[in-house]
């Protein structure tokens, strides 16, 4: 089990990538903000008292020379932790200075967070309080949205659905909308769209759907084992080349659908920081002489989910 002291460590980490990506906000710059905040993540995990290994990275060896799958970060004296980063989430919309980029990471015991490489991965999330296999991956979309709404004890048209706008999801829509529901798209950004179907009542959204990047899954699970929810994935292995990095991984069966247990089998913290405003959480914000952050950390051994203001005024350590 992770100690809890953890908890506060990470939010300093995604706060660190935010500040560092939010002063390239808006510059049409997706590179250089997302190296920002690859730099900023690793400088801050490197003083972390952990021997941590990055499973969840930039890319494989080959390909990211920071925070690359494999790489061990953290100070090496304390707990072996596997690492799941996404230093900008939504680089796109950092770039683009529109709502929902954020800094994002998750930790959990050595070994416990599934190694998934930067392919795509189908996704099916819901929120907490639903019977088991309510929904399915493998079930039509307005199949999904009628049990979901039969389950709610609502009508399919009081039902919101989130989804990449993108144009492989036009049929996924189509149903959707077939079955009465409202659907909310995003340009980007489906670790945050998941982790929106865990409070409705907050954030409207009741289900997520569709196909985006396993990396992202991987966080989106750690976040919703510790926020409660449902979610199955299955990675999208449609060539030669990707069937040899996914058995490359470990993987034996790339078919395999998972469930949140399979992706993250033991506990974990994740910790997200606004970069931009976003339905879930503030961007940062530069004022004078202080920087303010806000970040959310969970911690699935209890559940807990703290929703973390910080004002910084030692604007030298950004
Ligand atoms: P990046 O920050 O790496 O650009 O990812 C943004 C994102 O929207 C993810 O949230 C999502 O999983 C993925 O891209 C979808 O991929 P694509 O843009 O190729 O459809």
């Amino acid at each position: 089990m992770i100690e809890r002291v953890f908890t506060i460590e990470i939010a300093r980490v995604t706060e660190r990538a935010a500040v560092a990506a939010a002063r390239l906000r808006g510059r049409g710059a997706e590179k250089q903000s997302d190296q920002a905040a690859v730099d900023a993540m690793r400088r801050e995990l490197a003083r972390l008292p952990i021997d941590g290994t990055v499973v969840i990275g930039e890319g494989e060896m080959d390909e990211a020379p920071m925070l690359y799958i494999g790489e061990r970060v953290g100070t090496k004296f304390g707990p072996k932790v596997d690492i799941a980063v996404d230093p900008l989430e939504g680089t796109t919309l950092c770039a683009k200075n529109m709502p929902g980029a954020i800094a994002t990471l998750a930790i959990a015991d050595e070994g416990s967070l599934l190694h998934a490489p930067d392919i795509y991965m189908d996704k099916i999330a819901i929120g907490p309080g639903y019977p088991k296999g309510v929904v399915d991956l493998d079930a039509p979309g307005d199949e999904n949205i009628r049990n979901l709404a039969k389950a709610k004890g609502v009508k399919p048209d009081a039902i919101t659905a989130m989804i990449l706008d993108r144009p492989r999801h036009a049929d996924l829509i189509a149903a959707v909308r077939k079955a009465g529901a409202a659907v909310s798209l995003i340009t980007d950004g489906d670790v945050a769209g998941v982790i929106h179907t865990a409070q409705p009542e907050r954030t409207g959204i009741d289900i997520y759907l569709g196909i985006g990047g396993a990396p992202e899954g991987v966080l989106a699970a750690a976040a919703l084992r510790c926020i409660g929810g449902q979610m199955q994935t299955r990675l999208v292995v449609d060539t030669d080349e990707k069937r040899e990095r996914v058995a490359r991984m470990g993987i034996s069966d790339p078919r395999r659908k998972y469930q949140i247990e399979d992706m993250v089998p033991r506990d974990c913290l994740f910790a997200a920081t606004g970069v931009t405003d976003g339905r879930m959480l503030h961007g940062v914000r530069f004022d004078g002489g202080v920087i303010e952050t806000e970040t959310v950390v969970m911690r699935s051994v209890s559940g807990t989910v703290r929703w973390i203001r910080a004002e910084h005024r030692q604007l030298d350590k950004f």
